[in-house]
């Protein structure tokens, strides 16, 4: 079943959303080559728990960090450690925060320094996939339509599309109904209705969209090595258009 979020329901995940977005925004404003993932973990957790919120990810699952940290050919999940970022390294960057029992959850991918063309790209057209899909994100549109238009531009442009993990329903849990995968087929699947609020999350791969997991049963990688960037906003669905709700204001 796909809830329809109440005016105060959609109020606690803008606050939840907005608090998110403040976390990404000091993550990002320190990274640097040199730094400790430990460390743009701890800036995230401090941003969330000032605003009263708690991080959404530490514990879920047994998951021991505030925020996923994962680099270059990391995918997702990439847990915080005393490993620091250089030159030229991607890193991907997922945060989530809880108001009031209400969820927000985001992802963006930096360059750490300069990074080369190709990486460049790669984090363009992950971004600008997410953006292609949200076009379709409003009252009476199939959510295969942003499946479809997110795996078309990315292929499009010479990447692959991640299919072992999705997007998802998002409200008073992290993961709700539906599944929101970054593949499928135009004018199928469920039809959005106003007041739904999800999770569009494209995982982009630069050579195959393989995964394996790391022993440490969480960081996901490529199967090739090559590197991996993610883009994730939480949205509301409106009668005609949508609202981002991890974005500052
Ligand atoms: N943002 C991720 C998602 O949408 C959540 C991180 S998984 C966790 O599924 F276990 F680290 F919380
Ligand atoms: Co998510």
């Amino acid at each position: 079943m796909i809830t329809i979020k109440s005016e105060r329901e959609i109020d606690l995940m803008r606050r939840a959303g907005k608090v998110t977005a403040l976390a990404h925004q000091a993550v990002a404003e320190n990274i640097r080559p040199g730094i400790m993932t430990l460390e743009l973990d701890k800036i995230a957790e401090e941003v969330i728990r000032s605003h009263d919120c708690t991080p959404a990810f530490l514990h879920y699952q047994g998951y021991p960090a505030s925020v996923c940290i994962s680099i270059n050919e990391e995918i997702v999940h990439g847990i915080p450690s005393t490993r620091v970022l250089k030159e030229g390294d991607i890193v991907s960057v997922d945060i989530g925060a809880i108001y009031k029992g209400y969820f927000g959850d985001a992802a963006n991918t930096y360059p750490v320094g300069a990074v080369s063309a190709e990486a460049q790209r790669l984090i363009d057209v992950t971004k600008q996939s997410f953006w292609q899909g949200v076009e379709y994100a409003k009252a009476g549109a199939r959510l295969g339509d942003i499946s479809h238009t997110i795996q078309a531009y990315v292929e499009a442009n010479g990447f692959s599309i991640v299919r072992d993990y999705v997007g998802h329903g998002i409200g008073s849990a992290m993961h709700e109904s539906p599944s929101i995968p970054n593949y499928g087929t135009a004018g199928r699947g469920v039809v959005l209705r106003e007041n739904m609020t999800l999770a569009i999350e494209p995982m982009v791969n630069q050579g195959t969209h393989e995964v394996r997991v790391l022993d440490d049963g969480w960081t996901a990688v490529t199967l090739d090595n090559k590197l991996s960037a993610h883009y994730e906003h939480t949205l509301l669905i409106k009668s005609d258009t949508y609202e981002i709700l991890t974005m500052g204001h």
